[in-house]
C-alpha cells in the first residue's frame, strides 16, 4: 500500500487538507482584476494551494521563480520559455513582430525543452518590457492568464532598481492576475507595505498560517492503520505536539510514522522512534549547519530549543540578540508564528540531544 502521507511535492486531492477559506480567497482575487500577494514561511503550503486553486478555474499559467534568476536577460527569456511551453508559435509569432531585441529560440535535443537566448544587450530592460508585454496580449479577457512569481522578494536581488522598472511595467496591463509568493516575511512586507516601495499596495496581501489542529487531527487519524482508539489518539497526539503543526514536517513526521506501523509493526513509542530516524538521517547535515553558526545565533537556537525567548536571555545584550534573530529569520532558521520558533522541529530535536 502507497504511504498516505507526501512531503516534499506539491499537494493536491487526497492529500491536501483544510485551507477550505484560503481557497475561496485566492479563488474570489483571480476571478477579480486585483492581483494577489501570499506570504508564509517556507514549506506552509503556498505553491500547492495556489497551483489547486489555479486548476479550478481551469486558465492558463506561467510560474517563475525568481530566485532562479541570474540576471534580467535571463527573467525575459524564461518569460517567453514559459510562454512558448503554454501557446504555440505559430500563434503569438505575429505578436513577437515588434519587439525591439528578436530572441533566438531553439528546442535542446537533450531535453526536449526550448531554449530562449538573446545576443547581449546593452539596456536588457526593454526585453523584459517585450516579454512582459507579450504575456499581457497573449492573454484572453474570457481566460485570463495567471502569472505566478514565487520568491519574490529576490527581484531586488537581482539588479538594483528592478522592482521600480517592473511595477511601472505592471501597472500598464490589464489582462493578468498577478499572484506573487514569498517566505521572507519582513522583505515581502516591506515590499509591499512601505509607503515608499513601488510595490506599496499593489494587490491583496494575505498571509498563510499553519494548519488547524483538529484538521490535521482528523487527516493523520484517518491515514494510520491503529485500531486501538486510545493508542491512536496519542499517537496523533504526540505527532502534533512535536511538530507544532508544521505543514511539511507534520507530512514527514506522519509518513515515518505509517511506515514503521505499517513494515514493524511497531506501536508503542512508534513516534519517538520515527523522531530518532528522521534525526540520524539529518544528523551530518545538521552538524555542518551548527558548525556554520557563531556563537550568538547558536546560543539563540539553544534558548528557543528550551522554549525561553532569546531577548531575555541575560548573557546576551538585546540589540545582539535581536539582530541574531532577524539574521535567523531571514536565512529560514527561525519562524515566527505567535512567538519565534525553530523552524525545523528535527533540528530542534537535534539541537536539544546533542548541544545542551
Ligand atoms: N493543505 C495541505 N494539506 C496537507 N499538507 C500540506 C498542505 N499544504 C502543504 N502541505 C505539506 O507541506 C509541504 C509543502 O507544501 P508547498 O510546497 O505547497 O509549500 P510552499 O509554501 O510552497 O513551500 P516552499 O517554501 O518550499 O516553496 C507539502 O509537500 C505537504 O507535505
Ligand atoms: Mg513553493
Amino acid at each position: 500500500m502507497e504511504n498516505p502521507f507526501k512531503f516534499g511535492i506539491l499537494v493536491d486531492n487526497e492529500y491536501f487538507t483544510d485551507r477550505i477559506n484560503e481557497l475561496k480567497e485566492v479563488e474570489i482575487s483571480l476571478n477579480s482584476a486585483n492581483h494577489l500577494i501570499l506570504i508564509s514561511p517556507r514549506r506552509f503550503g503556498k505553491s500547492s494551494l495556489i497551483a489547486k486553486a489555479i486548476k479550478s478555474t481551469g486558465r492558463p499559467c506561467i510560474s517563475l521563480n525568481m530566485q532562479n534568476m541570474l540576471s534580467v536577460d535571463d527573467f525575459a527569456s524564461k518569460i517567453l520559455r514559459e510562454l512558448f511551453r503554454l501557446y504555440p508559435m505559430e500563434r503569438i509569432r505575429h505578436l513577437m513582430t515588434h519587439f525591439r531585441i528578436i530572441p533566438t529560440v531553439s528546442t535542446n535535443p537533450v531535453t526536449n525543452l526550448i531554449d530562449v537566448s538573446f545576443q547581449p544587450v546593452v539596456n536588457s530592460i526593454v526585453l523584459l518590457e517585450d516579454a512582459m508585454d507579450l504575456m499581457e496580449k497573449v492573454s484572453k479577457e474570457n481566460k485570463k492568464l495567471i502569472v505566478v512569481f514565487d520568491e519574490f522578494q529576490e527581484i531586488l536581488n537581482i539588479r538594483k532598481g528592478l522592482d521600480k522598472q517592473l511595477r511601472s511595467i505592471m501597472q500598464t496591463q490589464q489582462h493578468l492576475n498577478y499572484i506573487l509568493l514569498g517566505s521572507q516575511e519582513s522583505m515581502m512586507t516591506d515590499i509591499f507595505e512601505r509607503k515608499k516601495s513601488p510595490f506599496y499596495h499593489f494587490g491583496k496581501l494575505m498571509h498563510l498560517n499553519k494548519i488547524p489542529y483538529d484538521d490535521f487531527r482528523e487527516y493523520i487519524s484517518v491515514r494510520l492503520p491503529v485500531k486501538e482508539e486510545n493508542k491512536l489518539k496519542n499517537i496523533v497526539e504526540e505527532i502534533l505536539s512535536f511538530t507544532y503543526l508544521h505543514p511539511y514536517y507534520t507530512q514527514q513526521l506522519s509518513a515515518q510514522v505509517w511506515e514503521m506501523i505499517s513494515y514493524e509493526n511497531l506501536i508503542d513509542g512508534v513516534v519517538g522512534e520515527a523522531i530518532s530516524k528522521i534525526v540520524r538521517t539529518h544528523d551530518l547535515d545538521f552538524e555542518r549547519l551548527w558548525l556554520n553558526f557563531n556563537r550568538t545565533d547558536r546560543s539563540i537556537l539553544i534558548s528557543l530549543s528550551k522554549g525561553i525567548n532569546p531577548l531575555q536571555n541575560r548573557q546576551v545584550a538585546t540589540s545582539t540578540s535581536f539582530s541574531g534573530i532577524k539574521r535567523l529569520m531571514k536565512a529560514g532558521f527561525v519562524i515566527r508564528v505567535n512567538d519565534y520558533e525553530i523552524e525545523d522541529p528535527f533540528f530542534k530535536e537535534w539541537i536539544i540531544r546533542f548541544c545542551i
